[in-house]
């Protein structure tokens, strides 16, 4: 019988910096699945790649003197040496600057060209650069480009167009009939109200750079990154090119994984692409949260705020980091990265929940039974709960899957860890071992441990790859034993198997050396330079006096003051800020000691969103000029009650 087909692509990332956790967080999701799927059978078709064209990359290039397809080999070398490094299993990476991916989009152009669906027009409109939109005046939040919150600039060009504005109505009823296409739910809405407030034709082609696939008809226009980009799903699957058998046997994708901020040009956009080359559309998109760092901002390339996967991998291993990314952000949502939360995890879940499990239960079969467990055994109620549980488990995860919920099937699958290791102190083993009469009973809670493991050890591959064998190896299990359809049948654990102890498979990290290494290592944005951190004056772009009024500045008295412990830089501030008292964490132990400040007062930016800083809620923030190279000077304010405002 043929397989079932089970098509999942991730973004293709703009190579313009080197690949980050926020990149890695997607990919790992996505690999999560197509492994998932395997193991469950499917023939699956793991899609990932990089997105090459536009104006960024032509001025990175050039500010490096390269030539853009200099520029991007090298990151994409980067990109594709990470994904190798935590095990993503794609089947295919696709470059868009690949030739039959160049031809394939210039084929669909001209295509949607002949049908009338692109015209050639005029545009004007506030262009943000970075982003290359471009964005009408009602689009724009505060003036600025509503995506990334940067300066915009009138600008005008000849182009064509692609008749979005024709489509409406028809992605509307999509999402009417298939009511999965947009997931998260929430998301639903929100492209919804977008459509209703009308939808304008879309700029697809540009004559103000050159770094971009040529329309074969008009030379002097390069296509503009949707159109080339969106593409991909199709051509990579031969979709334009001699042999289309893959697109014959993949499209429609089951599931675009894509970053919130682009799901409006996946449901929207890529759909009514579809639509008018008549082909048909994927099932699914899935919108996920962001990563974002402690202090609420995204994780970004241009932010300069960025967590070095691989340094994180060489740290604590491969799956210490799949885990993380998998288990701690529900999909979907937002989640905050920490190195703090990192660790919390890996000693908690993997060192003591998990490695712990394994080296207790494979260490009493070897002290016990001398490895190999006795086929006579003497079952209890006590064991009841615990076999029903993992019986049980498969299709929760299965389940979990099916919503892409993987912190939920990895929160089922720990819930049995915990189980077994509860099991531990009910059944008592090192009691039962003390008498000669109990062995059979000892036997019995020893498989049972056996087995939970088996289970856990099948259902975490897909996510934690290199420790599924590892467990595997200890247990004595291969074949049979170890299939997908294994882990929902009790007892497939066969006589005869020798389990030995092996390597701790999750050591311990002790916390505060960690912090502080880490710290070390990871450039923190407050230890910048003082000439990095300051623009020219004549080059900033210019606020309002309203702009200003939203910042509220207070004077506030410091009550009290202390080292951060796990972070050396901070200092923890107790403020009387006029009206109780708050806490503030700032970046400033390096340069004053926490009784030099206790009574002083300072300026406070009292109306500033709460963030966490190594583990301290900082509730607002205090001003410091930077007065040399390596030198920071807080603003003290002289015979100004706490509370005053400062303006
Ligand atoms: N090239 C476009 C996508 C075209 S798809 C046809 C693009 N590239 S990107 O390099 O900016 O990557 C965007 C994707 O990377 C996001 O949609 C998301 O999946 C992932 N992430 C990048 N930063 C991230 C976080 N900080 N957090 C979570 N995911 C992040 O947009």
């Amino acid at each position: 019988m043929e397989k079932k087909t089970f098509y999942i692509t991730t973004p293709i990332y703009y190579p313009s910096g080197n690949a980050h956790i926020g990149h890695s967080y997607c990919t790992v999701a996505s690999d999560a699945i197509a492994r998932y799927r395997r193991m469950q059978g499917y023939d699956v078709m793991f899609l990932t790649g990089t997105d090459e064209h536009g104006l960024k990359i032509e001025q990175k290039a050039e500010a490096e003197g390269v030539t853009p397809k200099q520029y991007v080999d090298k990151i994409v070398a980067n990109f594709q040496k990470l994904w190798k490094l935590l095990n993503v299993s794609n089947d295919r990476f696709i470059r868009t600057t690949d030739d039959y991916h160049v031809k394939a989009v210039q084929k669909i152009f001209r295509e949607l060209y002949d049908r009338g669906d692109i015209y050639k027009g005029k545009y004007d409109g506030w262009y943000c650069t970075p982003c290359e939109s471009f964005w009408t005046e009602t689009q724009l939040k505060d003036g600025k480009c509503p995506d990334c919150g940067r300066e915009v600039k009138w600008a005008e060009e000849e182009a064509y167009f692609f008749r979005l504005s024709k489509y409406a109505d028809r992605i509307l009823k999509l999402y009417e009939e298939h009511p999965e296409f947009i997931q998260p739910e929430s998301r639903k809405n929100e492209m919804i109200a977008f459509i209703k407030q009308g939808l304008q034709d879309l700029c697809v082609s540009r004559t103000s750079f050159t770094w971009g696939i040529p329309v074969d008809f008009d030379p002097k226009h390069v296509v503009y990154v949707w159109v080339d980009a969106l593409t991909n799903y199709i051509t990579a699957m031969g979709y334009g090119s001699d042999d289309d058998s893959d697109y014959k046997k993949y499209w429609p994708a089951d599931v675009h994984f894509v970053g919130k901020e682009i799901v409006r040009f996946h449901t929207i956009i890529w759909p009514a692409m579809l639509m008018a080359l008549d082909l048909p559309l994927p099932k699914q998109v899935y919108g996920h949260g962001w990563l974002l760092f402690g202090d609420g901002t995204k994780m970004s390339k241009s932010k300069g705020n960025v967590v070095d996967p691989n340094i994180l991998c060489e740290r604590y291993g491969v799956d210490a980091i799949r885990y993380f990314l998998l288990r701690e952000i529900p999909f979907g949502s937002d989640g905050v990265f920490t190195n703090e939360a990192l660790i919390a995890r890996i000693n908690s879940d993997l060192a003591n929940d998990l490695g712990n499990l394994v080296s207790r239960t494979t260490a009493m079969v070897q002290k016990y039974f001398g490895g190999e467990i006795p086929a006579e055994r003497e079952s209890d109620p006590l064991d009841d709960e615990l076999i029903a549980m993992a019986s049980a488990l498969r299709e929760k995860c299965d389940k979990a899957i099916d919503g892409y919920q993987f912190s939920a099937a990895l929160t089922e699958i720990w819930k049995l860890v915990a189980r077994s290791n509860k099991y531990i102190d009910e059944t008592m083993p090192w009691a039962l071992g003390k008498d000669e009469t109990k062995r059979a009973r000892l036997a019995a809670v020893m498989y049972n441990l056996c087995e939970s493991l088996r289970i856990v050890s099948i259902l975490i591959a897909p996510f934690m790859p290199d420790t599924t064998p590892r467990i595997q190896k200890q247990l004595g299990l291969s074949g049979g034993a170890v299939t997908y359809e294994s882990a929902a049948v009790w007892g497939a654990t066969p006589a005869g198997t020798v389990v030995e102890k092996g390597e701790t498979l999750f050591p311990r990290i002790d916390v505060e050396k960690e912090i502080e290494a880490l710290n070390a290592l990871i450039p923190n944005p407050m230890e910048q330079k003082a000439e990095e951190k300051k623009p020219k004056i004549e080059g900033l772009a210019q606020i309002g006096i309203e702009d200003f009024g939203k910042v509220e500045l207070r004077a506030a008295k410091i009550l009290a003051c202390e080292p951060v412990k796990k972070a050396k830089k901070l200092l923890k501030l107790t403020l009387d800020d006029g009206e109780g008292e708050r806490t503030v964490a700032s970046g400033i132990a390096k340069w004053y000691k926490p009784e030099e400040l206790v009574g002083k007062t300072v300026v406070l930016v009292a109306n500033l969103k709460p963030a966490t800083l190594c583990g301290v809620e900082s509730q607002g923030m205090i001003l410091a000029a930077d007065a040399g190279e390596d030198d920071v000077k807080v603003v003290f304010l002289e015979g100004v009650p706490a509370g005053a405002r400062v303006r």
